[in-house]
């Protein structure tokens, strides 16, 4: 494994997208959304650097690589946020790598169907070699080549995701 991203580079960035969501939310509180598993880490260390107050926090879950680390191409829902949750609400998703695309762009469709007031992406990891679904990306980490990462959340079939620092794969 090679060493992509630092936790001094990784806390840098997330500090720097606190503050601008703090700017941006100054005048309401916003509902995150993590998508799990992979943005726990980010997400902890991004609602811990924002001064805005944070309406709530829900998780969602979308069907995962497995122990692939090539996308299958679907996603599907695996477990969604409350009824009542995001309607109304301004909406901050919060992932950890867009790859192709396919379950980051999912989970905004799932949570446009709740009508929330405004919705917007943050991300981790932007890796736009492979993208086939198109995303706007509105706050992001870092943007790294086509590898394969892990840590800080991001696992190579559930390992991994402990490690402090972002690391890429030998090929
Ligand atoms: P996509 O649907 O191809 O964009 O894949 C997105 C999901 O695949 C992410 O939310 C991650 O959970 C996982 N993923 C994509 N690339 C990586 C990686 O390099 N390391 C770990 N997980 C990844
Ligand atoms: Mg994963």
């Amino acid at each position: 494994m090679t060493l992509l991203l630092s936790q001094e580079e990784l806390a840098a960035s997330v500090k720097r997208l606190a503050l601008g969501l703090d700017e941006d939310y100054a005048h309401t509180s916003p509902v995150l959304v993590g998508i799990l598993k992979g943005a726990f880490v980010f997400l902890a260390d991004l609602v811990r650097q924002m001064k805005t107050p944070v309406r709530r926090i829900e998780f969602l879950r979308l069907s995962s690589y497995g122990a692939s680390t090539v996308s299958s191409g679907r996603a599907r829902i695996l477990v969604g946020v409350p009824k009542g949750a995001i309607q109304g609400q301004h909406v901050i998703m919060v992932d950890d790598v867009v790859d192709t695309g396919i379950t980051t762009a999912a989970a905004l469709r799932y949570l446009r169907r709740f009508r929330p007031a405004s919705l917007k992406l943050c991300v981790l990891l932007d890796k736009p070699a492979r993208r086939q679904a198109s995303v706007t990306i509105d706050y992001l980490a870092a943007t790294i080549p086509d590898r394969f990462v892990v840590g800080y959340g991001l696992d190579v079939d559930e390992r991994f995701r402990q490690l402090p620092d972002i690391y890429a794969l030998e090929e």
